[in-house]
C-alpha cells in the first residue's frame, strides 16, 4: 500500500492553498530574486557603513540571520538583526539599515524604519508593497519591491537574496556569483529529491517527517550557521505544521540543556532530536555531538541531516530547503493546512486596534 504521503490526491486534501507548489517554486523564486537585485538601480551610499542592521520579524527577519552568517564568514562589518520595535543605541548615520517586511505592514519593522530615519541611517526598504513601500516612496528612500501574493515564510528567496546581492554590489561582501549559481543547481536537485512526486522510499524529507510525526522535535544545530537553520526549521514546524519544536545549538547546549537529559527518561518519551550537521565541523564539535548522543541514549530518537555543497550559501540554503519540505509533510500528517496562520493574524489584528485607538 502506498505511504500516506505518496497517495494520489494528498495535496488536494492536505494542502488546498498550494504551499507545496510555492515550495517547489523556490529555486525559480531564488533566480528571480537575484535578477531583481542585479537590475535594481543601486543608490550610492553617502557614507561608509560601519554597521549593518536588518529589521524584520518572522519569515522576514530570518533572512537577516542568513545575511549575518554570510558577513561573519566573508565580510568585514558586524551585522545585527533586530526583531523588536527599537534599534540599538549604537545605530547611527554610519549604519546601513535593511527594513524588511514581506507585507510591508509589520509594525515592529515600521517602527525601526522610522527610528532609522530619525537617526539619519542609510535605509533600504524591502517589501512587496504595503505601508513600508508607501512611506519609502513618500520620503525618497530606496525601496526594492519583490513580487507579492504568497506567505512571507515561502518568500525567503525574495527576502534574502536582494540583501546579499546589494551588499555584493556595494563591495561589502565579495562577489558570490559562482556560489549563487551552484546554489541554484543544488536547490533544483533538492526540489527533485524532496518534492511530493518523489516516493517515500526515495525521499528523505518524507521519511524524516514520518519519523517526527507525533514527536516533539529538538533541532540541534552543530554551531555556526546551523544554529540559524535550526531556528528556521523550528519556525517552519510551528507555522506550517502547527506544532511545537525547539531549537538550540552546539556548543552552547552542552553548557545547560544537556542536563535536561538527566531527568529525561519520563519527560522526553516523545522527544526526537534532529542534529543539523556540516561536513567541516571541528573535531571538538564532532566530539561534543557524539558524547551528547551517548548521553541522550535511548531517552529520545536521534536523527541527523547534513548540509551539502562547497560554499556557505549552498549549505545554508539546501539545509533550509530540506526543512521546508519536512515541515510541509509534517503538516499533512498532522492534518492541518500549512497555509493558515490564524493566531498570528489574530495578534496582528488586536495590535492594529491599539494603533487605531491612538
Ligand atoms: C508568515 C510568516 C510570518 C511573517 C511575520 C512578519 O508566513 O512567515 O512569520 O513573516 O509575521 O510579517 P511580514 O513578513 O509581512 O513583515
Amino acid at each position: 500500500m502506498a505511504h500516506l504521503l505518496d497517495e494520489q490526491g494528498v495535496l488536494h486534501t492536505a494542502d488546498p492553498r498550494g504551499m507545496m507548489a510555492l515550495t517547489l517554486d523556490f529555486p525559480s523564486q531564488y533566480e528571480r530574486a537575484v535578477a531583481i537585485a542585479l537590475e535594481w538601480r543601486l543608490p550610492a551610499l553617502p557614507r561608509e557603513p560601519r554597521l549593518v542592521v536588518v529589521s524584520g520579524m518572522g519569515g522576514s527577519g530570518i533572512g537577516g540571520d542568513y545575511l549575518r552568517a554570510l558577513f561573519e564568514a566573508l565580510g568585514n562589518l558586524p551585522v545585527l538583526v533586530v526583531r523588536d520595535y527599537h534599534l540599538p543605541h549604537c545605530a547611527d548615520d554610519h549604519t546601513l539599515l535593511f527594513a524588511v517586511s514581506y507585507s510591508g505592514n509589520t509594525e515592529e519593522t515600521l517602527a525601526c524604519y522610522a527610528e532609522a530615519r530619525a537617526r539619519n541611517a542609510m535605509v533600504v526598504a524591502i517589501s512587496s508593497g504595503g505601508e513600508l513601500q508607501a512611506r519609502a516612496q513618500m520620503e525618497g528612500i530606496p525601496h526594492l519591491q519583490v513580487p507579492s501574493g504568497q506567505p512571507p515564510r515561502t518568500a525567503l528567496g525574495y527576502l534574502l537574496l536582494p540583501m546579499v546581492v546589494l551588499c555584493e554590489r556595494w563591495h561589502l561582501l565579495p562577489n558570490l556569483e559562482q556560489a549563487r549559481i551552484r546554489t541554484l543547481q543544488r536547490l533544483v536537485q533538492g526540489r527533485d529529491h524532496w518534492g511530493i512526486s518523489t516516493p517515500y522510499e526515495q525521499n528523505p524529507a518524507k521519511q524524516l517527517a514520518s519519523a517526527l510525526h507525533g514527536k516533539l522535535p529538538l533541532l540541534y544545530g552543530s554551531g555556526s550557521y546551523r544554529a540559524i537553520v535550526a531556528t528556521r526549521w523550528k519556525g517552519q514546524f510551528n507555522e506550517n505544521a502547527k506544532q511545537h519544536a525547539f531549537a538550540n545549538t552546539f556548543p552552547e547546549l552542552n553548557h545547560n540543556e544537556i542536563l535536561g537529559w538527566v531527568g529525561a527518561k519520563q519527560q522526553a518519551k516523545n522527544f526526537a532530536v534532529v542534529a543539523l550537521r556540516d561536513p567541516d565541523e571541528s573535531i571538538q564539535t564532532r566530539t561534543r555531538i557524539e558524547v551528547t548522543r551517548q548521553l541522550v541514549g535511548d531517552a529520545a530518537d536521534w536523527h541527523e541531516v547534513w548540509a551539502e555543497g562547497e560554499s556557505l550559501l549552498e549549505r545554508l540554503l539546501t539545509l533550509t530547503y530540506l526543512g521546508d519540505f519536512v515541515s510541509l509533510y509534517l503538516a499533512y500528517l498532522n492534518g492541518v493546512d500549512p497555509y493558515t496562520i490564524d493566531y498570528i493574524d489574530r495578534l496582528k489584528a488586536e495590535l492594529a486596534k491599539l494603533m487605531n485607538r491612538e
